[in-house]
This record gives structure tokens, sequence and C-alpha cells, in this order.
């Protein structure tokens, strides 16, 4: 069998999170493991999405323009994934060249098929910025939930999906202006025609996800209408027709093309000429296979496959797509504006040798039926107690006695007990149930028949103990080191999907080959799995040396303490001033008697935290007033400063002390308070006017 795996083309507008990663790569890459070790001939392409809405606001965002923005996420992410080691066969980008020739040829093909409608509709438009304002580029408010800054498709507060028209008092943000509605002539996909053809088709995937499968009869019961598949944009790929300046091909239709773009730039790398891409997409023997996150779901099941059937050229449809819902983060939904996020960059800077724990912790949680969380803590207990205490101790022990005991080689195995045996069948069954489980897009399910595994070495061990036998008899050690031995080969093979590192070293430890340092490398296919004479006996085994290193609290508390600093920084970036309170005549302001003041004493309230009691010098006597701003200053540093304060408001009565006045102060952004104090020394009592 042959299979096409893709992973989303990501958007090139920011960094990789672990939300993405356990969303689509992580499985994604598990998977085409699988595949390569099982021996089966294999494409894994993916990319980055380098047009749409989502890289133009960012560069607005950032100050730079669209190309500067892409470039940058590109390099960035493809290095992350490859530090990560998500083994893609190509790691590609719409902008190339052969992205926008393959996805205007196949606009053209639909064109010249008759297979578009042409329709003139009315679309919002910015006079001041002249230009038709994409669905992101208008806010106003929303309809359902009256939120104010809800988007032109979507209200993020309520999660209504919307259209700009649905918008109450819209107006564009791109010059702050309300949108005039103009008419602009557009190529749409008639899905409302081709829903009977989608329709068997999806309902002919009865192996779906159950998300999967109900997202799409959730469209196709409100019943397809047709879909723009040109918009009025300049960042894009042009339409390929006479008189069309202006427009783009809408991203979602030449996104998914960038799969099989993806495909042609492999070859070409490899061979020189794309010759062959044929085979991965419209040879009936090759299995489509699509990683996405749940946001993406109508796009792969519907829209991408209707865009196959209408160019009508023999290509294969997905065979599956195997979406995952969200991942969230220590209790709130990941989110890129908000900074809310592990961004997988920092985390390989700042967990060196740590991608495994990551691969691990992403796997363990994924979200494959509902939205699944990841905190820190977890990450650190699945380490501690799960990737130390039972993999990496099995394999530790494993290697340390087969030194201590058998000179380092694989000792021969003498006769069998029922217990070995027994252990041995289990071996042998274990493969199966991992790759069945992988093979299903079960991977939770998968790694932990994989712990389970390691858990068998580890009872093995525990049962026959060698370290107490080797007193009596030796010759039984040799068999009960050459088990645990054999077990710990099995379990390298069965371990490279899901964390190629650890895989790696314990091949490397185990003497199965010199090193593994990409996904090609692998001695042992999965057959080989399960084996109970995978190890020759008197082969020599390496070094041993710790697969995992327990993650103390400070590292942990690092991160955590780093996770909120950045909300916090965001949210301080993001803050405006209050708004203004209504206007009062200048006989009400002048009511008002304010003066300046010296502070002779100053202490704090018994049994509160927040108050200060001063003694202040108004000119005329020492009077007392009490300031909730103990959490910001402290007694010593408030005596002999001169503040301004309110000297006739009422007596307040406050914890039993009666205040006299109000010191006032500055709120800065970040909550933080400042005393307004007069910019050269003055007389007690100045009247401030
Ligand atoms: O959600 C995203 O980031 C999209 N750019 C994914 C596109 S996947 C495919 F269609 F290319
Ligand atoms: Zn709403």
């Amino acid at each position: 069998m042959r299979y096409t795996v893709t992973a989303a083309l990501i958007y090139a507008n920011g960094p990789i999170h672990i939300g993405h990663l356990a969303g689509c790569y992580v499985p994604a890459d598990i998977y085409v493991r699988y595949l390569r070790a099982k021996g089966a001939e294999v494409a894994f392409v993916s990319g980055t999405d380098e047009h749409g809405v989502p890289i133009t606001i960012r560069a607005k965002k950032e100050g730079i323009t669209p190309q500067e923005v892409v470039d940058k996420y590109y390099t960035q992410i493809k290095q992350s994934f490859v530090d990560l080691g998500i083994s893609f066969d190509v790691y590609s980008r719409t902008s190339l060249p052969i992205h926008h020739e393959t996805s205007q040829e196949f606009f053209k093909t639909i064109y010249d098929k008759d297979g578009f409608i042409e329709e003139v509709s009315e679309q919002y438009y910015d006079e001041v910025a002249q230009q038709f304002l994409a669905d992101r580029y208008i806010v106003g408010t929303c309809p359902v939930c009256a939120n104010p800054n809800a988007y032109g498709d979507q209200c993020e507060r309520c999660g209504t999906a919307l259209s700009p028209m649905e918008l109450k008092e819209p107006h564009s943000t791109l010059s702050g202006s309300k949108p005039v509605l103009r008419s602009t002539k557009n190529w749409f996909l008639p899905l409302d025609k081709m829903q009977p053809q989608i329709a068997e088709y999806v309902n002919s995937h009865t192996e779906w996800k159950t998300n999967v499968a109900g997202q799409c009869q959730s469209w196709l019961k409100d019943g397809l209408r047709p879909r723009a598949m040109t918009r009025d944009l300049d960042w894009g790929i042009k339409v390929p027709l006479p008189d069309t300046d202006g427009k783009v091909l809408y991203v979602w239709f030449e996104a998914p093309i960038g799969y099989i773009s993806a495909t042609k730039d492999w070859l070409m790398q490899k061979n020189g000429n794309d010759a062959g891409w044929e085979t991965w997409w419209k040879a009936k023997d090759t299995k489509l296979v699509h990683f996405i996150g749940k946001d993406n779901i109508v796009f792969h099941c519907i829209i991408f496959p209707a865009t196959l059937m209408a160019e009508g050229e023999g290509f294969i449809l997905p065979d599956n797509v195997p979406a995952n819902e969200f991942m969230n983060l220590e209790g709130d939904k990941i989110s890129t504006s908000r900074n809310w996020a592990v961004w997988l960059h920092e985390y390989l800077q700042e967990l060196p040798g740590k991608q495994d724990v990551l691969r691990y912790v992403l796997t363990a949680n994924a979200p494959e039926t509902k939205d699944s969380e990841f905190t820190w803590k977890d990450f650190q207990t699945r380490n501690n107690s799960e990737l130390v205490a039972i993999y990496g101790n099995f394999v530790n022990r494993a290697m340390v006695l087969t030194h201590k005991y058998c000179d380092g080689k694989v000792p021969a195995r003498g006769e069998l007990t029922d217990f070995d045996k027994e252990t041995l069948t289990t071996l042998a069954d274990f493969p199966a149930k991992i790759g069945e489980a992988i093979e299903n897009y079960r991977f939770r399910e998968g790694l932990s028949f994989l712990m389970d595994f390691a858990r068998l070495g580890n009872k093995y061990l525990a049962e026959t103990q060698p370290w107490q036998v080797i007193k009596t008899d030796a010759e039984r050690v040799n068999t009960i080191m050459n088990i645990a031995l054999q077990i710990a080969a099995s379990l390298a093979i069965v371990s490279e999907p899901f964390l190629p590192f650890t895989a790696a070293k314990l091949c490397q430890q185990l003497g199965m080959q010199k090193s593994i340092t990409n996904h090609q490398s692998l001695s042992h296919q999965w057959q080989d799995a399960g084996n109970a004479d995978l190890l020759p006996t008197g082969a020599a085994i390496g070094e041993a040396f710790l697969l995992f290193e327990k993650m103390e609290d400070a590292v942990i508390e690092k991160q955590i303490q780093k996770l909120h600093d950045a909300k916090k920084m965001n949210e301080l970036a993001t803050k405006s001033v209050p708004e203004l309170k209504p206007t009062v005549q200048f006989d009400d302001f002048s009511k008002l008697d304010l003066r300046i003041g010296t502070i002779l004493e100053a202490e704090r309230v018994p049994k509160s935290d927040k108050l200060l009691k001063f003694l202040v010098d108004d000119g005329f006597e020492k009077r007392t007033i009490l300031s909730g701003i103990a959490k910001h200053f402290t007694p010593e540093e408030m005596i002999g400063r001169q503040v301004t304060f309110i000297a006739n408001l009422a007596p307040r009565k406050i914890m039993g002390n009666e205040s006299n006045g109000m010191i006032l102060m500055a709120e800065d952004k970040d909550g933080s308070l400042s005393l307004l104090q007069p910019h050269k020394e003055v007389w007690a009592g100045a009247p401030i006017s």
C-alpha cells in the first residue's frame, strides 16, 4: 500500500504551539513513522499556508510586509518541526511558483469545464482604504450576544459563525470608517448542486471519527451553499482570468491544493523534476490521509473533495481525515493573541533534549475525542512517574544487570519456566496491539499499550529477581537477562513512532545499530518486534545511560510563572485607558478642596493588609488620613513626603479609625500606584486650583 499523508499547512503568521502539535503534527508523525517501519511507501507532506487574511493581519500588527511575515515564520516553523523530530518528507510553502502554477491550473481546469458559477454580489468596501474588506477586517456588534467587537466571520465571545452583513454597526479595522456595499464579481463552487455526490462520498466513510462525521453531517443537513473560490484581496494567488485585477484565489481553495504542490516540490528536490507526482494523487492504490485540527474539518471533508471532484481528472479523495479536537492549557483556551501558549521553539530551547517528553505528554493527553488539557504539573508527573519510573527504570535495570552479571553480552537462554513462556507470549502480542491502535488513529491507546509493554519488562524483572538468583544460579540469570533484553529490543522498535529520540538511544544501548539520526535509519522493521531472538546471543550491548531524567519542581514552576508573566504582559499591551466620566460643571469641581499636605507619621493599621494610617500636616493642624495603599508603599517611605489630598471630604470611620480626607494617586497600566507630588516643595496646606 502507498500512502499520501498530509499535515495541515499552518498559516505562517506565528510560531507553533503545543495545541498545533497535539491536534495534528504529533499524531501524523506517529502514523507515518509506523507506516515506514511497516515498510509502506509514504509521502509525508506539509508546509506553510502563506496567503489569506491571517497573514496580512499579522503584517499590520508587526509593522512589516506580508512577505516578511511568511519568510520569518516559515523558517522558524520548519526548524522547530525538525528539532521535534517531525519527519516530513517535504516541508513546502504556498508562496512557491510551483504552487501558484498548480492552483491556477486547477482553477482554470474547473473554469473551462464550467464548474464554477459567476455571481455578482454586494460586499463591504472601505472607501478610505479603497479596498474590499475580508470578513476579518470588519468588526461590529454581535447580533447574538451584543459583543461590540465581533468579527465579520465569527463572534469570539459567543462562538457564533457570522457573515459581515449580520453585524450591527459594522466598521472597517483598516480605517475605522463605516464600510459601504459595492458590487463585485466572483466565482463560486456550486456546492448546493454537488451535494448528492459529496453526501455519497462522506456517507461511504462510516469509519470516520465521530467528531469528524458529526461536523460533516451537520453541514449536509443544513444544505450546502455555493461558496466563493475567489476573493477581492491583493495578497494571494492571482485569479488566472482576464480583467480580474485585485482578485485572488480563496485561500481555502488553494491551500489544500498546496498538498499536491508540496508533493511536486518534494519530487523536484529529490529527482530534479516532478515526474510521478500523480502516483501519490491519482493511483487507486494510494491512500490519502489528512491530519488536521477540528477547525479545518469542513474544508478537508467537504470543500477540498468537492474541488477534486470538480477538477475531474481522476484525483483520489481523502480516505480519512482523523481530525482532533483542541487542547487547552492550564484551564484556559490556547490563544496566540492572548499569548496563552507553550511555544515549541521556546520549549526546545528551554528544555533541551526533552523532545520525547513533550511528544509523550501530548500523545497521552491527545484531544482525540474531546478537548483535552495540558498542565505543567501533569507534564512533570508523566515524566517522573511514567517515563522515568516505568520505561527508563526497566531499560536501565536490564542494561546495568547485563553488564554486572553477563559481562555486557546478550546471554543465552536456558530452560524456560512457565512465567518465561507467558512473558514471551505477551511480548509477541504487543506489537500487533500497538499497531492496530495506530492504524485506527487511536494514538493515546497505542501509547498506553507501549507503556504496558515497558511495565511487562519491569514486572518480569521484579518477579524473577535476578539480583537474588545470582547468588545461587548464574545460568538462570542468563535466561532472565536474555528475556529482559529481548523485551527492551522490541520496545525500542515499537517506541520509534512515538518516541523516536528514545528509540534511537535504546537501539544504541542495545547495540542494535550504531546510531539513529533520522527517521529513515531504523535498522529493524515493525515486523521484527515481538521476536524473542531479536538480539543474538553473545552480541555486546553498549554502555548504559539514563533515557529520562527526573524533572524538578523548580523547572516546572519556572514554566508556569513564565506563562502567567507572558499573559500579563499581553494584557498590559492591549489595555486601554478607562472611559472618561460624564462632564461636570465648574461649580461642582470647585466644591472640592484639594490641597498639598506633608506626611509626618505613617503606620500600618493592625489586622489590615491594605490600610496605612497617616498623620498629615495640612497647614492648620495635624489630621489623620487612612489610605488603602499598604500593598504599594511602606510606612517608612511615606514619611516626609508631600501628597495631594481632598481636604473637605466628610470624615469616615475605617476599621475603628476616623479618616479625615483622601490621598490621591494615579493608577498605572499594571495596577501600580504613583503619588501625586508637587514638582517642588510647597508649604503644607497649599491649595490646588
Ligand atoms: O488553519 C490553518 O492554519 C490553515 N492554514 C490550514 C490549512 S490546511 C490546508 F488546507 F492546507
Ligand atoms: Zn456573540
